[in-house]
């Protein structure tokens, strides 16, 4: 089968988060699993340097409005997966590690034209338009900035399937009217039923509305959207497409992750091995200046956004601090979540490490050394970094929500053998703390402790049954056809 994966984001090349790596990772699986899997991606500077060192060829330029592109192939760093870069250098080649703002963290104020330009070029190459020796069966479309890749496919009457994944429904790409008027969209898209939305042109839509499927990243959050709490408003609409519309739980790339090859790590380890994890804790405390000793060590590694919890956060780790738990923090995000959390880093020296930025690598030590990682999510469509923590013996603390109900199990609720971490139902600082307590209890028990290390250590979040699902999907929409 062959597949173009249209996504703004791709690991190692340009990630603001799971969107990344799962499109790196599902592509990976799909041409491993036998199948012709190829990514579309706007050509970011980053990307366009390893095309220029992997001498990439420019297998189409065409002129698309006001604009100049040039198309190139390459493969994807470390994969045999094909990369198409559309490179357009007026709208991608922008300073700043974000795809989407600048370095004020302001979106760029073009966003709507450089999407545009984006969909237009997948939509002409899966339809032949470019004149290339290759076309997909299928379209997989990702996240708001490609919503507009199926609406440009249905003005062709013989277009391949496509699929939309829903990565994040609180990202939506909203614009004002004068925005659509000024991409020239079709008057007749001005409509409720298809990219209106409350008076403003809504990229989401796009694929709401046109995509042969919808998916969603876990089953738990396909019916969490399907409800007005969690719909934003989109809701009503999901509803009505709930016979397309399906939950397929994201995979890891285990073999990034994997504690017993992993080079980021100063030591390895496996279930069946553990003391290389308690030297990685030792060398994550000594690097990031925390006391030595057996305080427990709680992680936590996200964006510093409203979705990951952190106000919550904030409520209990004064309490926590208090009790001798130690923190190691990475994130980037919000002032309002970095200047308490730098005040609390500057209260508790040795005791809360603070590190503000975007740094894979010690992401990777984080969810190596420590001995809990908290997620404390409000929503959380999948979640890697639970998948992650449990794949390298650190045990869960997450909201069951979303992908988190999907994938940690407590011992409360599941039997031995499927219990891997501790899940708090209620929302909000108080139940977050209790679990919090319940687990530092727990880690007096080392007995009990080994037994969810190990259950969480010994699954499989890879995609190897996952991707089938994907497959199965397609297939059912190319012979609908
Ligand atoms: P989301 O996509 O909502 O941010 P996920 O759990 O799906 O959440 O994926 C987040 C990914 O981004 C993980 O790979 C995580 O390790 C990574 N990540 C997030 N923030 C940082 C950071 N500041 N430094 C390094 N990695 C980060
Ligand atoms: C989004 C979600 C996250 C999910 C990721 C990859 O960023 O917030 O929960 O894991 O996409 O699908």
């Amino acid at each position: 089968m062959r597949i173009l994966f249209a996504t703004s984001e791709v690991f190692p090349l340009v990630k603001t988060g799971g969107l990344a790596d799962v499109s790196a990772s599902l592509p990976e699986a799909l041409c491993r699993a036998g199948h012709d899997c190829q990514i579309i991606l706007p050509g970011y500077p980053r990307a366009m340097a390893v095309a220029r060192e992997n001498n990439a060829t420019a297998l189409a330029c065409f002129r698309q409005g006001q604009y100049d592109v040039t198309l190139w192939k390459t493969t994807l760093p470390g994969t045999p997966v094909t990369l198409w870069l559309v490179d357009c250098p007026v709208l991608f080649d922008r300073h700043g590690d974000s795809p989407y703002q600048d370095e004020h963290g302001q979106d760029w104020w073009d966003n709507a034209h450089r999407f545009q330009l984006f969909a237009r070029t997948c939509a002409m190459l899966a339809l032949g338009q470019l004149n290339l020796s290759w076309q997909p069966d299928v379209v997989h479309c990702n996240d708001w900035q490609t919503g507009l890749v199926p609406v440009f496919l249905r003005e062709n009457p013989d277009p391949p399937a496509t699929v939309f994944t829903i990565h994040n429904l609180a990202y939506q790409g909203l614009f004002p009217h004068e925005t659509f008027r000024a991409l020239a969209l079709p008057d007749s898209l001005w409509h409720f039923e298809r990219l209106e939305f409350h008076g403003r042109l809504s990229f989401i839509k796009g694929g709401l509305v046109y995509a042969d499927a919808v998916t969603t990243v876990s089953p738990t959050y396909a019916r969490e959207i399907q409800t007005p709490v969690l719909g934003y408003g989109l809701d009503g609409l999901l509803r009505h497409r709930s016979d397309r519309l399906t939950g397929i739980l994201n995979g890891i790339d285990a073999r990034v992750w994997d504690p017993n090859q992993d080079t980021c790590l100063p030591h390895h380890y496996s279930a069946g091995e553990l003391d290389g994890k308690a030297r990685c804790r030792s060398a994550l405390q000594a690097e990031l200046g925390l006391n030595t000793g057996s305080a427990p060590l709680l992680g936590f590694v996200g964006r510093l956004v409203e979705q990951k919890g952190l106000d919550w956060l904030l409520e209990i780790l004064p309490h926590l601090l208090k009790r001798g738990c130690q923190f190691a923090l990475l994130g980037s995000g919000e002032a309002r979540y970095q200047q308490p959390l730098q005040a609390l880093a500057r209260d508790w020296p040795g005791q809360l490490s603070l590190t503000l930025g975007y740094d894979e690598a010690l992401a990777h030590r984080i969810t190596a050394g420590a001995d809990l990682f908290l997620m404390p999510s409000k929503f959380e469509p999948c979640g890697l970094n639970q998948m992650y923590s449990l794949r390298y013996g650190t045990l869960p603390v997450v909201h069951g929500v979303g992908g988190l109900n999907d994938t940690v199990f407590d011992p409360t609720e599941a039997p031995p053998g499927k219990a891997n971490g501790f899940v708090f139902r209620k929302p909000g600082p108080a139940a977050l703390l209790a679990v919090t307590e319940r687990a530092l209890a727990t880690r007096q028990h080392p007995d009990s402790w080994r037994q969810l290390q190990k259950t969480g250590m010994q699954a499989d979040y890879s995609w190897n049954g996952r991707a089938g699902d994907y497959l199965a999907l397609y297939r059912t929409l190319m012979s609908d056809q």
